[in-house]
């Protein structure tokens, strides 16, 4: 059995009400209950967390024993070195995710820390942006 992991970072416990026109009316958690029902060949785990150093160190947690990350590390994307680093150092692959179409947003938005040294990057398909990232593992 495959062993997967959902990483959220800040700002994303609030999906379903943080701008729903970008983000859509669905919380996390009814996301992750179907893909836990719709994947239930896979050892599918959630973690959300809007501190920089606590996404770092379940990276590392996580990071030498899961087939697979999928990690939106939301705004710390745009600025985490430290985020980064720690995607380069473990050896689990990392799917970097987006619900938005970051390339079609702020100039800002357009820089990853991640993506460098990421499998791949899902962005602007919405809340599906994590099942594609799933699928890509299976
Ligand atoms: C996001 C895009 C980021 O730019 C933003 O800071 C987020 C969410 C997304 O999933 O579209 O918080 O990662």
């Amino acid at each position: 059995m495959k062993k997967l992991i959902i990483i959220n970072g800040p700002n994303l416990n609030l999906l379903g009400k943080r701008e729903p026109e970008i983000y859509g009316t669905n919380s996390f958690e009814d996301v992750f209950k179907s893909l836990k029902e719709k994947y239930s060949d896979v050892e599918l785990y959630y973690f959300q967390s809007n501190i920089e150093g606590e996404l770092i160190n379940k990276l590392h947690e996580v990071g030498f024993s899961y087939d697979g990350i999928i990690l939106n590390a939301a705004a710390y994307t745009h600025t985490s070195v430290g985020i980064g680093d720690a995607v380069k150092g473990i050896e689990t692959p990392v799917i970097e995710v987006h619900i938005s179409n970051v390339h079609s947003r702020e100039d800002f938005r357009h820089i990853s820390y991640i993506a460098g040294n990421a499998k791949g990057v899902i962005t602007g398909f919405g809340l599906q942006s994590y099942e594609l990232a799933i699928q890509s593992f299976l």
